[in-house]
């Protein structure tokens, strides 16, 4: 039995963030986002994994017509923590020269893998690169990075589901939580 786990044998975790208050806010967001590209040539840009859930919820409250794109990145070190190295370990299916990109990130942590995606993602000359995160952790940033689109700004905690992992579990929990006894 991990820590993770109270003597009945199943995790601690409490809600942060409620199905409820996810869906409205990503609608809110989708709303904006539509209003925002109105007249551009819009790709979303899902960073896999943990975005998956956020961009299937957030590309169908988005009105206008877009097209949707994949890459992977992944930062080593230890499970909850970024080690600060950035590699990008499946890249998009389609060239984004000219186009208005949307990165679709599940949360903004130290801002090492926004700012690393960001910085490749605009050498391949797109007409402009945002990006939209269903959370922002500023108080853990090592790199400044500009989220122009948030979900929910939260505290410095560790939190799972809706996409999000612990050591490759928890992503489908359909609200945010946090592992208590982490
Ligand atoms: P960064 O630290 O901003 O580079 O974030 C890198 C990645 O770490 C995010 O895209 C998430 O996949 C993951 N991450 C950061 N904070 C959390 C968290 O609280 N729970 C789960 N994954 C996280
Ligand atoms: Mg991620």
């Amino acid at each position: 039995m991990s820590n993770t786990e109270n003597p009945s044998g199943s995790p601690v975790i409490s809600v942060m963030l409620s199905p409820q208050e996810l869906d409205r806010r990503i609608k809110e967001l989708g709303k904006e986002i539509s209003d925002d590209y109105a007249q551009a040539d819009l790709v979303l840009v899902s960073v896999l994994k943990g975005s998956f859930i956020f961009a299937a919820d957030l590309c169908r409250s988005i009105t206008v017509a877009h097209s949707i794109d994949f890459l992977a990145a992944s930062s080593y070190g230890h499970e909850t923590m970024s080690s600060g190295e950035v590699q990008l370990t499946q890249d998009l299916s389609n060239p984004i020269a000219g186009k208005d990109v949307l990165v679709v990130e599940d949360i903004a942590d130290t801002g090492l893998t926004l700012s690393y995606l960001l910085q490749n993602l605009k050498a391949r000359q797109p007409r402009s690169v945002k990006v939209a995160a269903l959370l922002d952790k500023p108080s853990n940033r090592k790199k400044q990075v500009h989220v122009d689109y948030v979900g929910f700004t939260i505290p410095n905690k560790f939190v799972i589901g809706f996409g999000l992992d612990y050591a490759g579990k928890y992503r489908n929990l359909p609200y945010i939580g946090v592992l208590e006894k982490h």
